[in-house]
């Protein structure tokens, strides 16, 4: 009986979802039909606020007279519900009062800042996301945003790229499990409380593939790599009900993603069934000339629309050629209609026409007390729960509780706009909590001495007080908060020498235990100062409250349980660098000649993906598999056991890698497919189980079809994807 309610239940969900596409579907035509061409294709076209840009300077005077002809059909970079509010009242005064679209980068927050994505994929902690991101677009929505430009899917592999900070790191199963979280925080159940936001896959696709990890650089990935490394996320992002995507800026093997018919319709549309819309990238378009792909922005136009891309942001190509493009019969209205319909769809999702200002009526949360407490409790949760302990000699942490003497050297202790990060929305640096007020917070006894010991902007050291006072010398270094993100490649990923130097001096000169923070936006080089540091602790950008967080690490209130999301090198040039590899066929063994490597350093990580330490110690069983041979049909179940073999009690990321063992496709040496984030009290031991279907075990070829074949499979279990043991079983035909 249960069970038919529940089948009633969900068909009854199903056929309403249905019933209400269709009803907006319908209602949008019923606008179409009324519009101009103008206006149709003003509906293709946003601008940016004047007074902030994310992108190059692009001539940008006041859009009011333009949103009152009809001629505008989205802002972005509109931070304040007043300003949100005028803009709107301005479409009001159009002949169709259609509304705007407000759209924002919220990428880790809007005024109360998480931290940075990558940071945030470091927990392991899926619903936390979901939580973090349901919180933005609470706090966002409340300031008039419709619409986050978020999440930033691309996977990948090279530190180099400074938009690793932005995403999920460089694996595609986790990348994707991350991506639902993510899109299912954003969105919510819909629209209907106002507290959600349209969320936007971005960048469509392989943007992180980039040819040396330099921005905006050309692309070349072989199909198989595309279905199989980097398209994932976003087939995981359609599936998950994502409302938009955003195109790339990158050429994808010759061709700008933003002129791309294959993906925008062929393969997003037609093949994926994606019924949202897609928007460019700020001025994506109107790049196709710099590209060297088209003459002029008009036949940009021409070929982004025709390709699949439905609104323009910034570059104004659209609102300028369009209509001519139109007369000259080399676009028709028909294409442009499909486009403004995908838009007007979402305007009527979120209720703007029933209500334009309907995300207008909680601008009394912006400053409630209790709203900003319970945001500001989630993001100290969330800069904890990301921090992963990467070495802890002798226990050096947590901070003994009886300490009384601290030396915290390093100006990054004090900064409070480092702390957000980039892609900071409206985080506000004046209330973010800086690592030495949430230090003398949490140990208001102990006598904390703060020193420069750099020069933050020129990284010159600083002279520092005698040290040999001291119970424990904490050293904050890393890079800027402007360091990561959009147009941030470097050449060069190791942490400046003279910082370095400092936590070489520290050591050397007070011979007390040595704790360094590694903030920054990227994963990083430190082999010269790794011998001086006692313990070693990455803690990205936590975020608002990352002096809270940072203490809650420090004195044990939390007991780190980070994982890598990205492999840490032991030298830049040994990016990209990633876990799920291939064997070649002369794999890597030390000392050994002829094989794969490097003749001037090991071609292995320093720190590997998945690998984070905890202040309690497990154990990790042997996987045991139900039996040793299954059909295509069965589900295989890994069973192994985690044990809590330390003093206190603690989360361990127990993750489940993969090897087809021989393949008609070379596979990687391993590739994770499950994990689980178990908590254990000391002694304690749970078991955990695994099941996989044959999809599971399958990869895609050069067409995306997913390839099963039947053969001998390994199965590893550990705490990270180097320290792994192993079973095996056959998959028959
Ligand atoms: C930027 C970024 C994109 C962002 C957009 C709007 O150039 O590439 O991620 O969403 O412009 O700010």
């Amino acid at each position: 009986m249960k069970t038919r309610m529940l089948i009633c239940v969900l068909l009854t969900a199903g056929v309403v979802q249905v019933l209400q596409a269709q009803d907006f579907r319908r209602q949008a035509d019923s606008v179409l039909r009324l519009m101009t061409l103008e206006e149709k294709i003003g509906q293709l076209t946003q601008y940016s606020n004047d007074k902030k840009q994310t992108g190059p300077e692009i001539p940008n005077p006041g859009r009011v007279e333009e949103i009152r002809r009809g001629r505008v059909g989205s802002m972005l970079n509109v931070v304040t519900p007043e300003r949100a509010r005028q803009y709107q009242e301005e479409a009001m005064k159009s002949r169709l009062r259609i509304p705007l679209l407000f759209g924002l980068d919220v990428v880790h927050g809007m005024r109360t800042i998480f931290p940075i994505p990558l940071g945030e994929a470091a927990s392991f902690d899926l619903d936390l996301m979901r939580r973090t991101a349901a919180a933005a677009a609470a706090e966002a929505s409340a300031h008039g945003i419709h619409w986050t430009f978020a999440p930033m899917v691309d996977i990948s592999r090279d530190a180099r790229w400074g938009r690793v900070m932005e995403g999920a790191g460089e694996d595609t199963w986790y990348g994707c499990c991350v991506t639902e979280a993510r899109v299912k925080g954003f969105q919510g159940d819909g629209y209907a409380d106002k507290r959600t936001v349209l969320a936007c896959a971005k960048h469509f696709a392989a943007y992180g593939a980039a040819l040396a990890g330099r921005d905006y650089a050309e692309t070349d990935v072989s199909p198989r790599t595309l279905h199989e490394v980097y398209l994932p996320p976003f087939r995981t992002a359609v599936d998950a009900g994502v409302a938009t995507f955003m195109h790339g800026f990158n050429d994808l093997n010759g061709e700008p993603v933003a002129a791309s018919r294959y993906l925008q319709t062929e393969l997003l549309r037609e093949q994926w069934g994606f019924p949202g819309f897609v928007v460019s990238d700020w001025g994506s378009v109107e790049q196709l000339v710099p590209h060297r792909y088209v003459h002029d922005k008009k036949e940009a136009a021409e070929k982004a629309l025709l390709a699949g891309c439905d609104m323009d942001m910034c570059s104004g190509a659209y609102i300028r050629h369009l209509e001519q493009l139109v007369k000259e019969g080399r676009v028709s209205e028909t294409a442009i209609d499909k486009a403004v319909q995908r838009i007007l769809i979402k305007k009527f999702e979120l209720g703007l026409f029933d209500d334009p200002f309907c995300y207008n009526r909680r601008t009394a949360e912006l400053n409630d007390e209790q709203t900003l407490a319970s945001y500001r409790t989630l993001a100290r949760e969330a800069g904890a729960k990301s921090m992963v302990l990467l070495k802890n000699e002798n226990n050096t942490l947590p901070l003994p509780v009886t300490i009384r003497r601290i030396a915290l050297v390093g100006p990054l202790a004090r900064s409070q706009r480092d702390m957000i990060g980039n892609w900071s929305a409206e985080g506000r640096p004046e209330e973010t909590v800086t690592i030495e007020a949430g230090l003398r917070t949490a140990l208001p006894t102990a006598e904390i001495t703060c020193m420069e010991g750099y020069d933050l902007e020129t990284n010159e050291l600083r002279e520092l007080l005698p040290l040999g006072d001291f119970d424990m010398i904490i050293a904050v270094v890393g890079e800027r908060a402007m360091e990561s993100g959009e147009a941030k490649s470097k050449t060069d990923i190791t942490l400046d020498q003279r910082q370095q130097q400092l936590v070489q001096q520290l050591k050397e000169r007070s011979g007390k235990p040595v704790a360094v923070l590694l903030m920054g936006g990227r994963p990083q080089v430190f082999s010269g100062m790794e011998p001086y540091a006692d313990a070693i602790l990455v803690t990205w950008w936590p975020g608002s409250e990352a002096g809270n967080a940072v203490a809650d690490v420090l004195t044990g209130r939390y007991n780190p349980s980070g994982k890598l999301p990205m492999t840490f090198p032991r030298r830049t040039g040994q990016c990209p660098i990633y876990y799920n590899t291939k064997s070649t066929g002369r794999p890597y063994k030390p000392n050994a000649a002829w094989t794969t490597g490097y003749i001037d350093e090991e071609p292995l990580p320093a720190y590997p993906f998945g690998y984070g330490l905890s202040y309690t110690t497990f154990e990790i069983g042997i996987p045991r598999v139900s039996k040793q041979q299954y059909s295509m049909t069965d589900t295989v179940s890994v069973r192994t056991t985690v044990r809590n073999t330390g003093n206190r009690t603690g989360k361990e990321t127990v993750q489940l890698y993969l090897q087809d063992v021989v393949s008609s496709l070379t596979r990687p040496v391993r590739e994770l497919c499950g994990f689980r984030q178990i908590e254990l009290r000391p002694g304690e031991q749970q078991e955990v189980v695994f099941s996989l279907t044959a999809r599971d075990l399958g990869f895609r070829d050069a067409d995306g079809k997913l390839i099963v074949e039947p053969g001998e499979f390994r199965l590893f279990t550990g705490p990270d994807s180097a320290h792994l043991q192993a079973a095996s079983f056959e998959l028959t035909e």
